[in-house]
C-alpha cells in the first residue's frame, strides 16, 4: 500500500470487478444506440451558474453537494453533479437543435461528483449512463426512454426493480398547486429549516422522510387534483404507451425528485434489495430548462441510471454477468529463442483479432502456467527448442486438456476454428 488512499466516499474499480462496470455501462448504452441516440461527451466541470440556475438554487445538490472551485483566472467552476444541464448546454452551444432534426437524441456515460454523506450506494464520485431527448413534446418520447431503461435492466437480468411514475404538472398548473400546498404546509408544526423550504420549494417537503413530518402530511393537497387538462391528457398517454409496451409501473404521486427542472413526467427506478439508497435511476421531462440557461424553448426529457447502484442491484439479486474471458490465447515460451518466436506469434494473433497474452518476466514454466490459468484463456501455446525445430507450437485446450502440435503459421486459424 502507498501512503495514499482513495478519497473518502470514493472507491477504485480494479480487475476483475471492473469488468462488471464496463458490462453494465454497455448494457445500458446498447438499447440507446439502437434507438437513434448519438454519443455525447462534455467536460467534467462547468460554470457553477449552469448548475445553480439549471438544477436549482434551493436543491441539496446546489446548496450542499457541489464541489466548487475558483480557478487562477477567477472563473467559478463546479465538478458536474449531474449530466442534464451540461448536455443541454453543449447541444445548444453546438446548435444541434438547429439542424432541423428534432428531437436531438443523445446518450452519455461518465463520472459525477456530489459531496454527500457516504454510505453504501451513496458516493462522492459515482458513475451514470444517461440519455436526453431534446426539443420535442411527445408522450411517446417519455415512454420510449422509460421502455429503454426497463429493457436495459431486463437485459442485465434484473427483476426486483420497480418503476415509479408521476406528473409534476407544467407552468400553468403547478403554480396553483404550489400555492395550495404552501397554504397547507404553513399551518403545520415544523422546524425552521423546513419552514424555509416551504417558501422556496414546498414540493420537497412532501419528500421529508421523518415520521413526525409524514404524519402531519396526511391530507395535504395532491398534485394530481390540480393537473390541467393538457398535463392530464399527456400523462394518460404516457401511461397508456407504457402499458401497451408491457412495462409495469406504479403511480407515485409523492415522487418529487431532487432537481428543480422537472415538469410533467417524472419517474424513478427503485430496487428493493438496496436499502435506503434504492433509486438505481431516475429522470423526467424538463420543458423549461433550456430557457432557464438562456436558450430557446426546447421541451425535453431524459434519464440517468446509476452504474454503481446497478452493480449493487445485480449483487443483491445474485446475478453473475456472463463476462467472456478477455484473453483467448496465452503464450508460454520455454527458452530464449521461443520467447522471440512466441512473442511474434502473439503479435500476429492480435493483429488477426485473436485476444492473446504472453508470459512476461521470465518466471519459469510453473509461474507462466499460473498466469495462463489466471488469464482465463481457453488455450495456451507452449513452445520449446524441439517444437521450434519442427516449426510447431503445442496448442493446449485448457478446458479439455487436449494438446496438439500446430504449425507456427496456422495458430490463428487453429484457435479460431476451435473457438467457433
Ligand atoms: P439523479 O436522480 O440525481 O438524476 O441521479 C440519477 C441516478 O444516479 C440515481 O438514481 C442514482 O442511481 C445515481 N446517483 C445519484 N447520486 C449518487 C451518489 N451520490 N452515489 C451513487 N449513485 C448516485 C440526475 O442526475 C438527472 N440528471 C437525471 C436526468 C436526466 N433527468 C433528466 N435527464
Amino acid at each position: 500500500m502507498s501512503t495514499f488512499k482513495a478519497p473518502k466516499g470514493t472507491y477504485d474499480l480494479t480487475p476483475p470487478e471492473s469488468a462488471k462496470y464496463l458490462a453494465v455501462r454497455e448494457a445500458i448504452a446498447a438499447p440507446l444506440k439502437n434507438s437513434g441516440y448519438g454519443y455525447i461527451e462534455t467536460p467534467g466541470f462547468e460554470d457553477v451558474a449552469l448548475f445553480s440556475r439549471g438544477v436549482g438554487e434551493s436543491t441539496d445538490i446546489v446548496t450542499k453537494e457541489m464541489y466548487t472551485l475558483t480557478t487562477k483566472g477567477g472563473s467559478q467552476l463546479a465538478l458536474r453533479p449531474e449530466g442534464t444541464a451540461s448536455v443541454l448546454r453543449a447541444a445548444l452551444e453546438a446548435n444541434l437543435h438547429k439542424l432541423g432534426n428534432l428531437p436531438v437524441k443523445l446518450w452519455y456515460s461518465g463520472s459525477y461528483y456530489r459531496y454527500e454523506r457516504p454510505q453504501k450506494g451513496r458516493y462522492r464520485h459515482f458513475s451514470q449512463v444517461g440519455a436526453e431527448a431534446i426539443g420535442a413534446e411527445d408522450p411517446a418520447l417519455d415512454a420510449e426512454l422509460i421502455i429503454l431503461a426497463d429493457q436495459a435492466y431486463r437485459a442485465l437480468g434484473l427483476r426486483n426493480f420497480r418503476i415509479l411514475l408521476n406528473s409534476l404538472g407544467d407552468k400553468e398548473c403547478r403554480p396553483v398547486y404550489r400555492d395550495a400546498l404552501q397554504g397547507f404546509l404553513r399551518e403545520l408544526d415544523l422546524d425552521e429549516e423546513t419552514r424555509r423550504r416551504i417558501e422556496i420549494n414546498p414540493l420537497r417537503v412532501l419528500d421529508d422522510k421523518r415520521p413526525e413530518v409524514q404524519k402531519q402530511l396526511v391530507g395535504a393537497p395532491v398534485l394530481r387534483d390540480y393537473l390541467c387538462d393538457a398535463c392530464k391528457a399527456y400523462h394518460e398517454e404516457v401511461r397508456d404507451l407504457l402499458s401497451a409496451a408491457g412495462v409495469v409501473y406504479e403511480d407515485d404521486e409523492k415522487l418529487v425528485r431532487g432537481l428543480d427542472y422537472y415538469t410533467r413526467t417524472t419517474f424513478e427506478f427503485v430496487h428493493d434489495g438496496l436499502g435506503s439508497q434504492s433509486a438505481v435511476g431516475g429522470g423526467g421531462r424538463y420543458d423549461g430548462l433550456s430557457e432557464m440557461i438562456g436558450g430557446p424553448a426546447l421541451p425535453s426529457v431524459g434519464w440517468a441510471l446509476g452504474v454503481d447502484r446497478t452493480v449493487l442491484a445485480l449483487e443483491a439479486e445474485g446475478i453473475e454477468l456472463e463476462l467472456p474471458a478477455s484473453t483467448s490465447v496465452f503464450a508460454v515460451p520455454l527458452g530464449e529463442e521461443a520467447r522471440r518466436v512466441l512473442f511474434g506469434v502473439v503479435t500476429q494473433l492480435r493483429r488477426e483479432g485473436v485476444a492473446a497474452d504472453f508470459a512476461y518476466g521470465n518466471r519459469g514454466l510453473k509461474g507462466a502456467m499460473k498466469s495462463a490459468n489466471r488469464s482465463g484463456a481457453r488455450f495456451t501455446i507452449v513452445a520449446g527448442e524441439r517444437d521450434l525445430a519442427e516449426g510447431v507450437v503445442q496448442l493446449k485446450d485448457m478446458e479439455s486438456g487436449e494438446q496438439t502440435a500446430v504449425p507456427l503459421s496456422d495458430v490463428a486459424e487453429a484457435v479460431r476454428e476451435r473457438l467457433a
